[in-house]
């Protein structure tokens, strides 16, 4: 079979399953407050069948429970080439989040803008108001508009879920969610739709040594400063990082990251995608096409932070992601084991995120490299 017939045949067999789930949808809508609470653990006894196999603290939120953020000494932020001056509060309010650079995406409907009282936080401030996210949450700019919905659909039945779905950021999206009308979720959609990707955001270098990391505020890693800085070997790790971490923190869109891998990752990655590996996994290219930009319905996954498309294959191999569309991606999971998904989404992750994506230039190149020295 050729390559466009199989998508073809890949994409009429996700469009019946779909068509047979979608009744049963509203069946498992979970109730209670910000709907998470209550849940079983999903995966006691996940199969996750190597050694090594405890969800990696490096791709994963880490909600340091003794965290508190800076106070506000009402000194107006600033990032660069915005004219914006917002204080702490303001940038920290979840009904408004910062608009560095209104100039570039059209006007936020309210949905996104500002989210409802008291439970639906704005949907721009995670997924920041252009909806291209940040390794903790997830891209929503771009993505096909039936794929958009059936997540919104499985994470409102309690089948799309985390590995560590007693996490923030993950719990503050199922709360969202949850109350968020259809009305509501098709503006959101609308608007993301609006915004593509412009240019590379995680440039992808492999080394055998990273700068050593902090958890920065509650969340994901950064490099450390002061008494902690230096450098250590990257093992069997993914070390994904804000190339400039105090922009990154106040919510600048424009501020990009360095994604850090084990040499020879992202060539072994390429092998994997390309060709499944001699039966290790299935070829990622005949379901999310040759540039992996998607086709029909199966989402793009190129250009994504490695960190968030690790959790998913993670998620989709210990069944906390099981929607109704997942079925496909368990043969892909299935033998994988950690240095296969490493391996996998250091080459995803390396590639433009559209088409005519600019990639990145050489300064943002030499600021990675500098990390490294
Ligand atoms: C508290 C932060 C937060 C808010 C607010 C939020 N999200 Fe999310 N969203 C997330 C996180 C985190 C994920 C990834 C979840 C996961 O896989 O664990 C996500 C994932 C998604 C996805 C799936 C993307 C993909 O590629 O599969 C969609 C669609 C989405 N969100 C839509 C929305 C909409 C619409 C709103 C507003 C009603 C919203 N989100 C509000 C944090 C948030
Ligand atoms: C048989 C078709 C098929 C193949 C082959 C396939 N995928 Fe998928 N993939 C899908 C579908 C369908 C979804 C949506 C799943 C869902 O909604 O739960 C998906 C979802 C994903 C997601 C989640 C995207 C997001 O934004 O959260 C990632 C990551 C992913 N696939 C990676 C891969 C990789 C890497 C490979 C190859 C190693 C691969 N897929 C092979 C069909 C496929």
């Amino acid at each position: 079979m050729s390559n466009s017939v199989r998508a073809l045949t890949v994409i009429a067999a996700l469009l019946l399953v779909t068509s047979a789930l979608v009744v049963g949808q509203d069946a498992g809508q979970m109730v209670g407050v910000a709907g998470v609470s209550g849940l079983a653990k999903v995966n006691p006894a996940a199969n996750i069948n190597a050694a090594g196999f405890p969800p990696p603290y490096w791709a994963y939120p880490a909600n340091l429970p003794d965290y508190v953020a800076p106070p506000d000494t009402g000194a107006p932020q600033h990032v660069p080439n915005s004219n914006v001056g917002l204080t702490l509060t303001q940038i920290r309010d979840l009904f408004t989040p910062p608009d560095w650079h209104p100039e570039d995406h059209p006007p936020m409907p309210s949905i996104v803008g500002h989210g409802r009282k008291p439970q639906i936080w704005a949907c721009g401030y995670c997924h920041l108001p252009v909806g291209w996210g940040k390794p903790e949450n997830a891209n929503v700019s771009n993505l096909p508009e039936a794929y958009f919905m059936q997540q919104v659909a499985d994470f409102k039945n309690g089948s799309r879920r985390s590995t560590s779905y007693t996490t923030v950021p993950h719990t503050g999206m199922v709360a969202s969610i949850l109350p968020a009308t259809p009305a509501e979720v098709k503006e959101a959609y609308d608007y993301f739709a609006k915004n593509k990707l412009p240019f590379q955001r995680y440039k992808v270098i492999e080394t055998a040594t990273v700068p050593k990391t902090k958890v920065q505020g509650s969340w994901v890693l950064a490099p450390a400063e002061g008494p902690g800085a230096g450098k250590e070997p990257i093992g069997q790790r993914i070390i994904e990082v804000p190339d400039h971490p105090a922009t990154t923190t106040l919510r600048d869109w424009r501020s990009n990251f360095t994604t850090y891998v084990p040499p020879g990752s992202i060539k072994k990655g390429e092998a994997l995608v390309t060709t499944g590996g001699n039966g290790r996994t299935v070829q990622c290219t005949v379901c999310h096409g040759q540039d992996l930009l998607g086709i029909g319905p199966v989402p793009p996954i190129a250009g994504r932070s490695a960190i968030y498309t690790f959790r998913q294959l993670y998620d989709f191999k210990d069944g906390t992601r099981h929607g109704a569309w997942s079925a496909m991606m368990k043969p892909v999971v299935e033998k994988l084991t950690l240095d296969d998904m490493i391996a996998i989404v250091a080459y995803t992750s390396s590639r433009l995120p559209s088409a005519g994506a600019k990639p990145a230039s050489a300064e943002e190149l030499k600021l990675s490299a500098a990390s490294l020295r």
